[in-house]
């Protein structure tokens, strides 16, 4: 496979797998409004979890500061994630600071969709591209089972259609599959959103963190799946929109628009990962199943300057060799380490 190399940064570091960085997540908060049992097991995530006090979190600038530095390293597409990104105070201020950095193409963030309607006119009028919005089923019942027992189908409908009127297009809809939970209402799913711009991107239940329980035979492959919705509807493939796109995508073959799957679990995707991952309390992560980060935070308050900083990050790009999803087998094998929790890298 040839490298995936940024043409636009001469400054941009490959990673050892000829990888280079191109999509910048960031994480702006490590709590959120759902208990999601594939993410923040409320067992887990109860009363007394602690999480990250506001002095621990990046603040603004700090965040913006960092993300200009990557994007000089050669990130052009930036994405705010949580936990729940909308649970920060302010989040709007920080999303026109990083739209305003000079050569980033994208600003995305990716919600559960609560707080949208009353926040998505002003995100929008900031410079946010899009937003992605999480929807694992219509079926009230069923929603909040994947939910953990928060929010409705019709909180997060108002939701989208608020980020629609807003312009914050594409809408792209997040729906994890675990087969016996959700798997029966996927196609319902898609009816509700066929012949509209909103792609509903199905997504394989992952083995993030290490509470999740993860067991494989709950993981519905995008195969099946894609194979019963085009018995209802025939699908056609579409390209990708960029070289390493998540998504694989298909299109109604009638013209009822697009939808998409992301098949971590049956095919791995690292080849071409070009992700880095910052968490809320500035740690770097270079994939989504690491055991361990770089602390960005302790130089950054401790008076490192941009060159320093940017060094750092270039030089744990450079020994980046993850490929986690590739490796799984042998890791699962080999009996599980410690893994970064997805509601703290933000998925
Ligand atoms: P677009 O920019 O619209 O293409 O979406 P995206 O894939 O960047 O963002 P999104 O947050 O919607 O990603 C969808 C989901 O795919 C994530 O929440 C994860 O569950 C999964 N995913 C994204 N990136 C990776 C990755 O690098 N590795 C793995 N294993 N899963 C990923
Ligand atoms: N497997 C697959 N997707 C997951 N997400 C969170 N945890 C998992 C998991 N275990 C998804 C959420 C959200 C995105 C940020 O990550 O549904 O859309
Ligand atoms: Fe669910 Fe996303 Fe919250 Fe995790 S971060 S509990 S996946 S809504
Ligand atoms: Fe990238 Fe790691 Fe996901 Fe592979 S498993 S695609 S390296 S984040």
């Amino acid at each position: 496979m040839p490298p995936v190399v940024a043409l636009h940064a001469a400054n941009a570091p490959l990673d050892r797998l000829g990888r280079s960085m191109h999509d910048l997540r960031i994480s702006v908060m490590d709590r959120c409004n759902f208990r999601c049992p594939y993410c923040m097991p409320k067992d887990t995530f109860g009363e007394s979890y602690r999480f990250l006090g506001s002095a621990e979190r990046l603040s603004f600038p700090e965040i913006t500061r960092l993300a200009g530095l990557f994007v000089g390293l050669g990130v052009r597409k930036l994405r705010l994630t949580g936990g729940e990104p909308l649970l920060r105070a302010g989040l709007p201020e920080l999303v026109g600071d990083l739209a305003a950095l000079p050569d980033v193409e994208d600003v995305a963030l990716t919600t559960t969709g609560v707080l949208l309607g009353r926040h998505a006119e002003e995100l929008k009028a900031q410079g946010l591209g899009r937003v992605t919005v999480s929807l694992d089923s219509l079926d009230p019942q069923v929603f909040r089972t994947m939910s953990g027992g928060f929010g409705a189908p019709a909180e997060i409908l108002e939701g989208i259609d608020a980020a629609i009127a807003a312009g914050l297009a594409p809408v792209k809809i997040n729906c994890v599959v675990e087969r016996g939970v959700n798997d029966h209402t996927a196609l319902a799913l898609i009816e509700r959103f066929r012949g509209t711009p909103v792609v509903v991107r199905f997504i394989e239940y992952m083995d993030v963190g290490t509470r999740n329980r993860w067991d494989r035979a709950r993981v519905v492959p995008s195969a099946e799946l894609h194979a019963a919705v085009h018995a209802r509807w025939p699908l056609r493939p579409v390209a990708a929109g960029y070289r390493g796109e998540v998504a694989e995508r298909y299109a109604f073959a009638d013209g009822g628009g697009e939808i998409g799957f992301i098949s971590s679990v049956s095919q791995p995707f690292c080849g071409a990962c070009t992700r880095a991952r910052l968490s809320s309390e500035g740690v770097l992560y270079t994939c989504l199943f690491a055991t361990h980060g770089l602390d960005l935070r302790t130089p950054l308050r401790a008076g490192a300057d941009d060159a320093a900083l940017a060094a750092l990050i270039r030089s744990a790009w450079l020994a980046r060799s993850d490929r986690y999803s590739e490796v799984r087998a042998e890791v699962h094998a080999a009996g599980t380490e410690h893994k970064i929790e997805m509601y703290y890298i933000g998925g």
